[in-house]
């Protein structure tokens, strides 16, 4: 007889693990499929999926390393402090990484164990339904089947296939929770080795500093990467297909993170370009492009290729139940991260919206709930963005572009970091904090940020825009002093035109 779970969730990445350990918190029978996507040196599966294996931890290791170096050789000697020679060791930066990788993954194995989660090991596939099921008025779903009868077997299950290259088993849940992920976008001629040429995962393992680094695509991934190896000693060019820099971002922040980037840090940012023919060889890679009405050839030594990620239903037999996908090929789902079949749902980067792991894990949160009868929700007006560069970016609502297109009447207070007593003693006062109210009720609208710790004050916004906050609500609050935080409070003084330091 199959093993039989109440949920069953697809893929053990922030999406899928969170929503096993919510739905198993909130009493239901649960496992998680994860595939040997990621492994431990030993072959044991890892979880995590992309953002603790090859994405958002290890990214931030090596940037909080890379920054490190970066103060060590720039910006220390304004606090008096002084070396000879400044080293990196790449080896150990990396094992720094592996081990915080090592350490969470197996974290989320430990909270598997304690929340009696079942973690199958293996590839999950649904099992084919029945041609007359699949064809029926209405499409395979309970309520066009009354009681839906499994893979033809009479019962109200759903059956799903979990491979290994020793065997497979079937095993059966009443839900089905697809967290499949995502996966990187490779382009047309340009085959990533991930040793010449990487996506994600080579760029993250590089075994030492490239003289010469290409990135195509200027997004989150090129800058933050951009960054670590600029900072470490490379000559970092990105090539843009975009000419807007940062197209997403309050256009006030693009400009000002436009300006320290490149004029600043000295990353070389083409925008507008056209990629052309890339040669490989054994020690260099050659990329040419165009720009403007000119043609260039790009030598580097490595080419990172992040030009977006794709949603990953790779061997899932969406077709064999019928399970609809949309035109940019992200599982379809309402605003519940519910799909067109009954009691299966999608969470994550393989359904529609930012590819981000707190969205994800939201989501998971919000769907496990709402099996368990419980009222789940993700508000994703306040999902907040940052980008872990230097300064950090950081925002949460809609930019001006936004609202000034949406006719929104709207008042303005920004405030740059300069005048605060912390972002001085700190020595960092680059960048500033925006707030965006509407006119008439002052409602917080947006709030966007450049600048140390942005990552962080982030929440603050958040925060008040979950609770409908007005921007005189932020200015009536008290805020520590001397904290970096402040700039969000003159901020919002400021959206009356009363900023006490400013
Ligand atoms: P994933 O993390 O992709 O996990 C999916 C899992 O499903 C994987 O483990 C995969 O092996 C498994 N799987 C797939 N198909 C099957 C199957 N059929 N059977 C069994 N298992 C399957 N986001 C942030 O919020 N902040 C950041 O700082 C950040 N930094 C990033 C840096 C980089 C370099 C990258 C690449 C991404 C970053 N992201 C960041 C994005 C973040 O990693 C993703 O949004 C997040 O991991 C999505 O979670 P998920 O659970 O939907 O999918
Ligand atoms: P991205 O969407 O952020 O950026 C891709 C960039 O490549 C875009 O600017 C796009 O215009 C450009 N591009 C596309 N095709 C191109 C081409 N042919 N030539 C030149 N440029 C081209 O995607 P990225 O950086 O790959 O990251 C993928 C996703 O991972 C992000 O969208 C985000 O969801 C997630 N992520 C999040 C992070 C965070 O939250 N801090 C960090 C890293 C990734």
């Amino acid at each position: 007889m199959s093993k039989q779970f109440d949920v069953l969730v697809i893929g053990g990445g922030p999406g899928g693990y969170v929503a096993a350990i919510r739905a198993a918190q909130l009493g239901l029978k649960v496992a998680c499929v994860e595939s040997q996507s990621y492994a431990d040196p030993k072959g044991e599966v890892r979880l995590g999926g992309t953002c603790l294996n090859v994405g958002c931890i290890p990214s931030k290791a090596l940037l909080q390393s890379s920054e490190y170096f970066d103060q060590a050789n720039h910006s220390f000697v304004m606090h008096g402090i002084g070396f000879d020679n400044v080293k990196m060791d790449v080896t150990t930066m990396m094992r720094r990484k592996d081990n915080i990788v090592t350490q969470l993954t197996a974290g989320i194995k430990s909270l598997f164990k304690k929340n009696k989660v079942t973690l199958l090991v293996g590839y999950g596939k649904f099992v084919p339904l029945p041609e007359r099921i699949l064809t029926s008025a209405g499409g395979p779903t309970f309520e066009a089947q009354g009681n839906f009868p499994g893979a033809g077997q009479g019962s109200d299950l759903w059956q799903v296939e979990v491979s290994t290259a020793n065997g497979s088993e079937i095993v059966e849940a009443k839900q089905v929770i697809i967290a499949t992920g995502s996966k990187p976008r490779h382009l047309p001629g340009i085959p990533v080795d991930n040793k010449m040429v990487c996506d994600n995962v080579g760029a993250l393992s590089l075994d030492g500093v490239p003289k010469r680094l290409g990135v195509i695509g200027a997004g989150v991934i090129g800058l933050e990467l951009g960054s670590v190896w600029k900072r470490l000693g490379a000559e970092v060019t990105l090539l843009e297909a975009l000419s807007d820099f940062l197209a997403a971002a309050d256009q006030a922040v693009a400009n000002e993170a436009w300006k320290v980037f490149t004029r600043k840090q000295g990353l070389d940012i083409q925008l507008g370009v056209k990629i052309g023919k890339v040669s490989v060889g054994k020690k260099t890679v050659n990329i040419e492009y165009e720009a403007g009405d000119e043609s260039f050839t790009l030598e580097c030594d490595k080419l990172i290729v992040s030009v977006g990620r794709l949603p990953n239903t790779d061997g899932l037999g969406c077709d064999g139940v019928g399970l609809k996908l949309d035109e940019r090929g992200c599982i379809a789902v309402d605003g519940h991260c519910r799909t067109n079949l009954e009691n299966v749902w999608a969470v994550g980067d393989v359904v529609p919206g930012p590819m981000l792991a707190h969205k994800g894990m939201e989501e998971g949160v919000m769907v496990a709930e709402l099996i368990a009868g419980q009222a789940g929700h993700v508000d994703y007006n306040t999902v907040p963005w940052v980008i872990y560069t230097h300064p950090e970016i950081a925002w949460v609502g809609r930019t001006e572009q936004q609202l000034k297109h949406d006719g929104v009447d709207y008042r303005v207070g920004q405030i740059p970091f300069i005048a605060n007593g912390r972002a001085l003693g700190q020595g960092d006062t680059t960048g500033f904090v925006k707030m965006l109210a509407d006119a008439k009720t002052d409602r917080i609208l947006g709030v966007h940020i450049i600048g140390n710790n942005a990552s962080e004050l982030i929440a603050e916004a958040v925060v008040a825009m979950e609770f409908g906050a007005a921007s005189e609500d932020i200015a009536r609050i008290c805020h520590a002093h001397p904290t970096l935080s402040e700039v969000m409070h003159e901020a919002a003084l400021a959206i009356d035109k009363r900023p006490l330091h400013f």
